[in-house]
């Protein structure tokens, strides 16, 4: 059988950097509350005011054609999840498209908030699985400045900007993105959401007066159905696939809270070591933290590793993947066999 495998990682981060130091300067807050209740330290922050999530997408999206040695006409897909695209319409995915020019590609915009590139992730591994696509791209790029409100300390100390692109292409090899596991429930959905701009709430003096165009969430209720769903759901994918925490070599989990975090390492029976955690320098870059670990790790993985992704955002949507990583190094080199092997099928 097929499976879609990663074959290269992209990113992109800007270069501002909103430390807890500059946080205390706009709101009622402090570095040890954040640390001790986030660890997160400082997050990245887009300020170039012309530019939105399609120019980190774009960016991390280049990176991946670089480093897969690939021209942008040779792909065929592009997802971008995100919850911040530059505007309603056109999806993200179509400035992208123009902007690197994949010429031969269609896309379209996933919206599943910090669950979005697991979501994009499974959605582009079917392309590949069905033998119809041979090169998808899937990004997760969001610019979270862009819907936080920096008078909110419940939610600002929380977010950062960045994007991560991972390139999706068969292996016959047996590793690749081999199980999936999502979830939807939308009956908490006011629980973390942003109500105003869309067709129920649009865009009018009154909901920029009630500040309905910032993100909402009530944290400390998040927090429970986040640990439930995600180490919930970690667990699932390891019995499913009949793994021990021994069996797996890495853990790459959304980083939305240290604490989160480490119940799902807890609940999974694996150490601190294996698991892939940047929180401290990016904080929540809700579609773009998994793949921008895969860019962080991709140098220690090896050929046949076991990797639990796993996320839970708003929605609610949560989901774990389960991949056997595909080379060693930076960059995948197709084995001589594979490439028979895909010839002859074609
Ligand atoms: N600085 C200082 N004090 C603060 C701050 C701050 N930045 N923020 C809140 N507090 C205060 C609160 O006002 C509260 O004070 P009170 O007890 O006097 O009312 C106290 O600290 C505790 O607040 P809690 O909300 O209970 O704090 P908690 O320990 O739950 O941490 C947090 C808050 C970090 C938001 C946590 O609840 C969390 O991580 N929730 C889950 C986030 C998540 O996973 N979201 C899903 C993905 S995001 C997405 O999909 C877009």
């Amino acid at each position: 059988m097929l499976h879609a495998a990663i074959t290269a990682v992209g990113h992109f981060l800007p270069e501002d950097r909103l430390t807890n130091a500059d946080l205390e300067q706009m709101v009622d807050t402090n570095d040890e509350w954040i640390r001790s209740r986030t660890g997160i330290r400082e997050r990245r922050i887009l300020r170039d005011e012309d530019k939105a999530t399609s120019f980190m997408a774009t960016e991390a999206a280049r990176e991946v054609l670089r480093k897969r040695g690939i021209g942008a006409e040779e792909i065929d897909v592009i997802i971008v999840a995100t919850v911040t695209p530059d505007m309603f319409f056109p999806a993200t995915a179509c400035l992208v498209q123009a902007q690197i020019g994949a010429t031969n590609a269609w896309g379209f915009d996933l919206s599943a908030a910090c669950s979005g590139f697991l979501f994009a992730l499974s959605t582009g591994a079917r392309f590949i699985e069905s033998g119809r696509y041979d090169k998808v791209l899937v990004i997760g790029a969001d610019k979270m400045s862009s819907i936080v409100d920096y008078t909110d300390r419940n939610t600002c100390v929380l977010f950062g900007d960045g994007a991560g692109a991972v390139l999706l292409e068969a292996d016959v090899a047996g590793n690749g993105i081999l199980d999936t596991v999502l979830h939807t429930d939308g009956s908490n959905w006011d629980m973390l959401c942003m109500k105003g701009g869309g067709s129920l709430n649009p865009s009018s003096h009154e909901t920029l007066d009630k500040r309905l165009h910032y993100l909402h969430q009530e944290g400390r209720a998040v927090f429970k159905f986040a640990v439930e769903g995600m180490a919930g759901v970690a667990g699932t994918i390891m019995e499913r696939n009949g793994l021990s925490g021994e069996d797996v070599h890495y853990l790459i989990p959304h980083q939305a809270n240290q604490r989160i975090i480490d119940a799902t390492a807890r609940r999974m029976g694996i150490t601190m070591e294996k698991v892939t955690l940047n929180i401290e320098r990016y904080g929540n870059t809700t579609a773009a933290t998994i793949p921008l670990c895969l860019y962080d790790w991709e140098g220690d993985f090896r050929r046949g590793d076991n990797l639990v992704l796993a996320a839970f955002g708003g929605g609610f949507t949560w989901g774990a993947a389960y991949v056997k990583w595909a080379y060693d190094g930076s960059t995948m080199a197709v084995p001589a066999e594979q490439e028979e092997v895909l010839v002859a099928a074609e």
